[in-house]
């Protein structure tokens, strides 16, 4: 009895209140767009969304808070670019879909190289990204998120060019690449990165309990991980 008293008033207060009341009931579980906890989410991605969890935090992570640049212990300019609570509370107007108000838009737009972001000798983001992040700005910019692997993890068919690669291009190369990439460690051609999964250094840093790759970001899921892991076990090929 106290139970279904405790869902009605779940049901009820959800209607007004949002997620927030019930977040954590497994009864009570469609797609919330607004949550980011991969572990109660368990919406299917829709191709037309941009998220925030998916798609841009790992550009971000990627691409701007390598060490001394935007993580929580440098914070160059007071910015921090680890999270989404920290995106909107250090950068100015961030979720704001004009980008020229846009802090974050307009130094990764800048035509001056003194004040691009992410400085020279790093290139400017790929246009890839920057229209990820326009997509995004335009949907709303919320803190949003999608299980990749709806339905099930599928470890049959994973291919360097279409898993491994994306993957590796928005997680890795904003610190693997360029001139000084970061530990010394180039994961730009299929060769590079044939050669850390070849010799184990890929998997494992993906997955030692601390310190872990991508560094300062979010662990990647156990699908992800599982997907390398038979990618490296059917030979690291170029498929
Ligand atoms: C924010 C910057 C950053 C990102 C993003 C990043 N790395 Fe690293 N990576 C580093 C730094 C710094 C080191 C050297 C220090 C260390 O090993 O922790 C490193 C070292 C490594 C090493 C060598 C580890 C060893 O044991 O010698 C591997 C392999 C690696 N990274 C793989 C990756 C992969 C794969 C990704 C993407 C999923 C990634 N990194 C994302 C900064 C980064």
């Amino acid at each position: 009895m106290r139970r279904y008293t405790f869902q009605f008033l779940c049901l009820a207060s959800f209607s007004i209140l949002g997620f927030l009341a019930c977040k954590h009931d497994p009864f009570l579980q469609p797609f919330d767009p607004n949550n980011p906890d991969p572990t109660t989410n368990t919406g299917v991605c829709n191709p037309d969304s941009v998220y925030f969890q998916n798609q841009i935090l790992p550009i971000l992570v990627s691409n701007c808070t390598e060490s001394g640049c935007h993580n929580a212990q440098d914070h160059q300019e007071g910015i921090v670019l680890d999270s989404y609570q920290s995106l909107v509370s250090t950068v100015e107007n961030a979720t704001q879909n004009d980008w020229n108000e846009n802090k974050l838009m307009r130094a990764l737009l800048e035509n001056d190289l003194d004040d691009r972001m992410p400085p020279p000798p790093k290139s400017a983001l790929p246009p890839a990204q920057i229209d990820l992040l326009k997509i995004w700005l335009a949907q709303g910019a919320q803190n949003n998120a999608c299980d990749e692997n709806f339905g099930g993890c599928d470890v049959s068919t994973v291919k360097f060019s279409t898993f491994i690669m994306p993957l590796v291009q928005v997680k890795c190369q904003g610190c693997h690449s360029g001139n000084n990439p970061q530990g010394n460690l180039k994961l730009v051609t299929y060769s590079d990165i044939k050669t850390v999964a070849s010799n184990g250094k890929l998997y494992a840093s993906l997955t030692r309990t601390s310190n872990w790759m991508p560094n300062g970001g979010a662990k990647l899921d156990d699908c992800s991980l599982q997907k390398i892991q038979a990618w490296i076990g059917e030979g690291a090929l170029e498929n």
